[in-house]
């Protein structure tokens, strides 16, 4: 007999409203749902059946995760295992797909929107800007997982990309060192707390001053840190408090895409 396939899900930052329409059907339809309380609000699991069987993930190892897992979907449950924001980086998922494989059990993916994208999106920067910035980098500090050598944070940040720092609030005096060795101190960096959360709270800081700020405010966990030269784009809304506007998109700053005197495939 086929045992029903398992589902690893990504639920995005926290607002129900970005579940995509195939995660909200697949929590809508779960028997037994795993989740980690710490990032994943009660709104998300709240829209669970009231049948389902609804478990915090944070208090079990990966083998008495797998056990619940493969013991529910061999007696014929539909097993949904959530994630916060998208499953592809930092969300462990390997060793949970490496162990069902072993079962002999089928799983599926499911995407989610990262932190990242749902903080552009509240600053409301494009983290591409033509001839400012063309790449994003989305990475960390060393913590209890060792960074290699060869993704150092002072290497990453000679590239003075878009940075996306996740999983790095307990080591903001060493980030801000080491970017400082390439990023100008008036650099704008976004700190973002618990987005898409109903504490959620966004401080847009220059960089020399990131590390006493994200202290003083007690983020410890839950925060995703932005350095880009595109958070000092004047579409960032005046509430998150940085004073330096530059306005793009009269100079270099807009696309060629778009442009009046650029050939495309369907606008010749
Ligand atoms: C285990 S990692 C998973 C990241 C996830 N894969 C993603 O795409 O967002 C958790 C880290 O992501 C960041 N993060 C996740 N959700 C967040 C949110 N709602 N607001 C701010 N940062 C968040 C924080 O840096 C947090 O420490």
């Amino acid at each position: 007999m086929a045992f029903p396939k398992i589902y690893i899900v990504g639920v995005g930052p926290g607002d129900p409203e970005l579940l995509t329409v195939k995660a909200d059907s697949l929590i809508r339809s779960a028997d037994l749902i795993l989740y980690t309380d710490s990032l994943i609000p009660p709104e998300i699991v709240a829209i669970a059946r009231p049948e389902a069987t609804v478990l915090r993930a944070a208090d079990k190892n990966l083998e008495e995760l797998l056990a619940v897992m493969i013991e529910a979907a061999k007696a014929g449950k539909r097993v949904v295992r959530l994630h916060d924001g998208d499953p592809c980086f930092y969300g462990a998922i390997q060793e949970q797909m490496v162990g069902l494989l072993a079962a002999g059990l089928e799983f599926e993916v499911v995407p989610g929107v990262s932190a990242y994208q749902l903080a552009a999106a509240r600053l409301r920067v494009e983290l591409t800007v033509p001839e400012r910035v063309q790449t994003i980098i989305l990475s960390r500090l060393t913590g209890r997982t060792v960074v290699p050598e060869s993704e150092e944070l002072a290497s990453l940040a000679a590239h003075r990309s878009s940075l996306c720092l996740y999983l790095s609030a307990k080591h903001v005096v060493q980030m801000q060192a080491r970017l400082l060795l390439h990023y100008p101190p008036q650099t704008p960096v976004a700190i973002c707390y618990r987005l898409g959360w109903v504490d959620e709270r966004i401080l847009l800081v220059p960089l020399a001053e990131l590390a006493v700020r994200s202290e003083a405010a007690g983020f410890v966990r839950s925060t995703l840190y932005v350095v880009s030269p595109a958070l000092m784009a004047e579409t960032v809304p005046t509430e998150y408090g940085y004073p330096e506007r530059l306005a793009f998109c009269e100079e270099s700053g807009r696309s060629r895409l778009y442009s009046p005197g650029h050939d495309r495939l369907f606008k010749p």
